[in-house]
């Protein structure tokens, strides 16, 4: 199967998914969400297959976000049904896969790049990668499972600091805050993550599956959390500081918040 946005390859158990519209930065836009969705199910249904990297073509970005200039005009209901569709099609997919996914962080995971990280299973990142939440720029919140995964992974008062000041942080501060696993030399990101997905796949795939969902199940908690979301999310594209976020974005200019 080939797609426009994605470069998919797969050696001795491994499935690599690269996100590759590097003119954009890998921004996920409608097209490359549909296409990781496909290429997830296809991956999880293949027999010879037991854990997947996924990572961002070039070394500048693995995903800097979603595609601002796609949802720059939409209203509440399609900012709402935006954040649903694509946690429901690409995040809690590879939240809930039953096979091992791991982010090889190879530079920028912003907004949506970086939600995409935090639903795989495990992070590793380049030294040179930046990772942040820089919706509130924009008059947003993150829409992708954002809030509840970063708040249970690295704890309410780092999740607060990183979502409300929208600041990128360095790949050693990511691995201070236990928001990534390991953090190698660029040329070494991909090596890492293969060697960590080729212990896994020594070990018993059913018995990999079911700890898989047994971690996640722990998490059940958090439901209420990607729901409201989800909701306030819809409600920023309500907002005048939101159409002014967007556009200053999208005209290169600081925004008048
Ligand atoms: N959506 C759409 N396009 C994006 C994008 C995004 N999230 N992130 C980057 N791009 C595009 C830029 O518009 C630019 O396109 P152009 O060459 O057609 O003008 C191209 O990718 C390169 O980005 P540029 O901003 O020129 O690179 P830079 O090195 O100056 O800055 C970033 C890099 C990551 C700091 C900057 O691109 C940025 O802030 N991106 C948006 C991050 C963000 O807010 N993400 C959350 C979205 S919800």
């Amino acid at each position: 199967m080939t797609y426009q946005n994605l470069v998919i390859s797969s050696r001795s158990y491994i499935r690599h998914i690269v996100i590759a519209r590097e003119e954009k930065l890998n921004a996920l836009n409608k097209q490359t969400l549909a296409a990781l969705h496909d290429a997830i199910i296809r991956a999880l249904a293949a027999d010879t297959i037991r854990g997947i990297v996924l990572t961002g073509a070039g070394d500048k970005a693995f995903v800097a976000g979603a595609d601002i200039s796609e949802f720059a005009n939409f209203d509440t209901a399609q900012g709402r049904a935006l954040a649903y569709e694509g946690q429901t099609n690409v995040f809690d997919l590879i939240h809930n896969a039953g096979k091992p996914i791991i982010a090889a962080i190879n530079g920028y995971a912003l907004g949506g790049g970086l939600e995409l990280a935090l639903a795989c299973h495990i992070r590793v990142a380049a030294a040179s990668a930046k990772l942040g939440l820089p919706e509130t720029s924009l008059g947003l919140i993150p829409g992708y499972g954002g809030t509840p995964r970063l708040t249970q992974l690295i704890g309410r008062g780092r999740a607060m600091e990183m979502i409300l000041t929208g600041d990128m942080i360095s790949a050693n501060d990511a691995l201070e805050y236990g928001l990534v696993n390991h953090v190698v030399e660029p040329a070494d990101l991909l090596p890492k993550a293969e060697s960590i997905l080729q212990r896994i796949a020594s070990r018993s795939p059913t018995a990999v599956s079911a700890a898989i969902k047994a971690v996640n199940a722990s998490l059940g908690s958090v439901k209420r959390g990607f729901e409201t979301e989800i909701n306030l999310f819809g409600q920023c594209f309500g907002t005048g500081d939101f159409k002014d976020g967007v556009s200053a974005f999208l005209e290169n200019r600081k925004p008048n918040f």
